[in-house]
Order: structure tokens, then C-alpha cells, then sequence
């Protein structure tokens, strides 16, 4: 039968005919605030590398990364995320680099602290950058990862970012008991403000490629499966959410993001925690990649991407766009 379109009583597409009706009616909305920006910092001084497989992301040395930090101000993004890439003749097998008070993440923290007090400066708490054999903690002799000697090299290491100012300690190691360890560590060094943000759903994902060029942290020999989660799980991510709360993380983080929406979405249902997502480096760089080749527009695609992770449920974004975005937001 035909009917003329005017005789239906469900017309989804009226609410969507006017400008002004579709910008009171949109459902989430982005702004520069959602954002948190990663950066990589290395030693020396007006240092600014682009890095071959992320274009258009540098390492910085800190006063360099300082620059950066006052872009975000001014373009009201939340705050910075901070790895540290250092030499290979600085590496050893534990790590020890990493909570060296004079350390290259130490005195990024108290410069960023010191120039802009509003940002909110996030710390990365990993040793792949940092250990010769490029895994996340000391290796037993087996090769496989000693966790008990893992955490107390964490302490030592979240400790020193507080001691430096850092406002959050963001545990990426998929260490079992890591929010605890640090909880620990923090209470007892009398920085109980420090706030842990978790990396509790992480999987054991190739969309970390490029960064492990910028961090030059790719592991030696092997990889991360026996510590980071199998991409096909999703009741696994039910128990590490449940595991990171009772030890007493103050935020949880889902990464990488695009192709796990749907786990930001179930630990947005199943806890009353904030819930982060961070767009990782394969991420980034497929989009630069596809824009680059003009076959995506980067901007529209860009926060197209973003929007999706707000909807899904994310109430922050670490992306390595914060600062696009956050201009192209305006
Ligand atoms: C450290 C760490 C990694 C990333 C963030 N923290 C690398 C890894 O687990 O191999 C990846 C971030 C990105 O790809 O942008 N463990």
C-alpha cells in the first residue's frame, strides 16, 4: 500500500529538520574539559622529535613539554598524561630509572606544577619504558614477570611522582594488587590527596605499536598476553573493574578505546566510579593515516571518534587529539 509520507504519526526525522531543534535535542556533547593529553617527555633541552609512525606527535624535553602545557591551558583541556623515554644506557632490569627523584617524569611534574597550577597532571606507572628487557616489572628467571617484586619497585615508583606534586598515579602494568601497593605506599608517605586512576581494562592489543616506537618500549623477546587481557574477553573485564574498586582505585580507565566501546559502556552500568577511555597510538595513527591520504576528513573523523566514547558512556578521553579537539570544539 502507499502512503504519503505525511500521514505518519512516528517521524523521527521531524525532530531532526532544524538546526536549533537538533542542538537542543543532541544527547552528549563534547568539550574541551573531557580531554587529557599524553606526552613524551625525553632529556635536553628545546627538543621537539616527531615520531615516524605517529605524525604530528613530538617528544618533548620538559621545557618543551612545558609549551605544550600552556596550549592545553589556554585551550581548556583537563590535564596531561606523562611517560618518560629515556636513554637504553639508562635502562636496567628493574626499572630504577623510574623513581629517580631527579628523574626525567619527576621534574617534568614539579616544572608543569609550578608553571600551571590548573592542570591536572597524570603520571603513567609502568617500567617497560624504563627496564632493559622492555616488560612492565622485573623478570623472574624463567622470563616470566615477578608481580611481588613488580609492586614494591611500583611503591617506590608512585611514591617518588607524588613526592614530585603529581596529582594522579595512572598504574598501567596489568600488575594483580597494583591499586592496593599504591594505595599503600601513598597513605604511608603521607599522600593520601594522590588519586589513582586505574588502568583496570587493558588489553593485550596491537593498537599500541606506535607507541611503543615513541616510548621505545617494545618488549625483547615476547609479548604482553601474560599480563594484559585477551581482546575476545569481556567477563574477565567484569572482575578486574570489581578487583580495582575493593583495593581502592578512584577511577577506572578502558584502553584502548574504539574497538572496546562496549566495555566502556558495561563498566559504566556496573560501577558508580569515573569511567576514562584512552585513544591509543594505533588509533591516533590510523586516522592521521586515512586523513593524511585524504580519505577521511580528520576533523569530522576525529570527533566523530570522540563523541562515540562520550556516548558509550566515557566521562574522560585521553587522546592524543586533546589539543585539535579541543580547538576545533572552539
Ligand atoms: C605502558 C603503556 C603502554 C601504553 C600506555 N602505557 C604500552 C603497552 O602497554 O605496551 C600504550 C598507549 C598507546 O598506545 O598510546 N605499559
Amino acid at each position: 500500500m502507499n502512503r504519503s509520507p505525511l500521514s505518519l504519526r512516528h517521524s523521527p526525522r521531524r525532530l531532526r529538520r532544524h538546526p536549533a531543534m537538533r542542538g537542543m535535542l543532541q544527547e552528549n556533547q563534547l568539550i574541551p574539559a573531557d580531554f587529557i593529553l599524553p606526552i613524551f617527555l625525553v632529556e635536553g633541552e628545546g627538543i621537539r622529535n616527531e615520531i615516524a609512525s605517529m605524525p604530528g606527535v613530538f617528544r618533548h624535553s620538559v621545557d618543551s613539554a612545558l609549551k605544550l602545557c600552556g596550549e592545553a591551558v589556554a585551550r581548556g583541556v583537563s590535564g596531561v598524561l606523562l611517560f618518560g623515554v629515556i636513554a637504553e644506557t639508562c635502562k636496567d632490569a628493574c626499572g630504577s630509572a623510574s623513581w629517580d627523584k631527579d628523574g626525567l617524569v619527576q621534574k617534568a611534574i614539579r616544572a608543569i606544577r609550578a608553571a600551571y597550577p590548573d592542570l591536572l597532571v597524570i603520571a603513567d606507572a609502568c617500567f617497560c619504558e624504563y627496564t632493559d628487557h622492555g616488560h612492565c616489572g622485573i623478570l623472574s628467571v624463567d622470563g616470566d614477570r615477578d608481580d611481588n617484586a613488580t609492586l614494591e619497585n611500583l611503591q617506590r615508583q608512585a611514591l617518588s611522582y607524588a613526592e614530585a606534586g603529581v596529582h594522579v598515579v595512572a598504574p598501567s602494568g596489568m600488575v594483580d594488587g597494583m591499586v592496593s601497593a599504591i594505595r599503600e605506599a601513598l597513605d604511608a608517605g603521607c599522600h593520601g590527596e594522590v588519586s589513582i586512576l586505574s588502568y583496570a581494562v587493558k588489553y593485550a592489543s596491537a593498537f599500541y605499536g606506535p607507541f611503543r616506537d615513541a616510548a621505545d618500549s617494545a618488549p625483547q623477546f615476547g609479548d604482553r598476553r601474560a599480563y594484559q587481557m585477551d581482546p575476545a574477553n569481556r567477563r574477565e573485564a567484569f572482575r578486574e573493574l570489581d578487583l580495582d574498586i575493593a583495593e581502592g582505585c578512584d577511577m577506572v580507565m578502558v584502553k584502548p578505546a574504539m574497538p572496546y566501546l562496549d566495555l566502556v559502556r558495561d563498566l559504566r552500568e556496573r560501577c558508580d566510579l569515573p569511567v576514562l577511555t584512552y585513544q591509543v597510538s594505533g588509533e591516533y595513527s590510523m586516522l592521521q593515516a586515512a586523513a593524511r591520504a585524504g580519505w577521511l576528513d580528520l576533523q569530522r573523523s576525529v570527533l566523530e571518534s570522540l563523541l562515540g566514547m562520550k556516548r558509550a558512556g566515557a566521562d574522560a578521553i585521553i587522546t592524543y587529539y586533546a589539543l585539535d579537539a579541543a580547538e576545533w570544539l572552539g
